[in-house]
């Protein structure tokens, strides 16, 4: 996997950087990191990804066995991220700081320092006639919860890559 800013402790190159932000980040974060990277690859665009949870309940581990099987069913891989809790310096390293739900939304609202850098949005406000939408949990669904977050994470990741080409 390319360099995710895990490691290094900040983004790397130029270009724009994201962070995507669900509740545990081992479901819908790190497919929507995936399903970004893929996105800005098709589109040559230089951009510096990662994701984190709000929790720290799976600090350190993989994403859940079920984001990986539903991400390489449509050829991306996402079994070398590893999850991380958000932290308050997040909000001066990273352009965009993008909420998977509203719930998520409300937390990062309260632990933005004030006069932040990171723009703070929902992820689904970023595609045509769905602004305000949140990506649902799958954590306690099934495979088509999985199949649904896939394909929520997908249109976002298009619509927002597409937002970031043409700044
Ligand atoms: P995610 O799903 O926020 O999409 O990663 C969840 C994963 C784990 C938990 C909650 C949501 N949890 O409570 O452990």
């Amino acid at each position: 996997m390319a360099s995710s800013g895990k490691e290094t402790g900040r983004p790397a190159a130029a270009g724009p950087s994201v962070l995507l932000v669900c509740l545990g980040n081992i479901c819908r974060s790190p497919m929507a990191e995936g399903a970004l990277r893929a996105e800005a690859r098709r589109l040559g665009l230089s951009i510096e990804v990662d994701s984190a949870g709000i929790g720290d309940w799976h600090a350190g581990g993989p994403p859940d066995p079920r984001a990986i099987a539903t991400a390489a069913k449509y050829g991306i891989d996402i079994g070398d991220q590893r999850a991380r809790q958000i932290r308050r310096e997040d909000f001066a390293r990273y352009d965009h700081v993008i909420a998977l739900d509203a719930s998520v939304m409300t937390a990062l609202a309260r632990l933005r320092p004030a006069g932040s850098r990171a723009g703070l949005s929902l992820f689904m406000d970023h595609v045509a006639d769905r602004a305000g939408q949140c990506v649902a949990d799958p954590y306690h669904g099934d495979d088509a919860a999985f199949e649904t977050s896939w394909s929520d994470v997908l249109a976002g990741a298009r619509a927002l890559a597409g937002r970031l080409a043409s700044e």
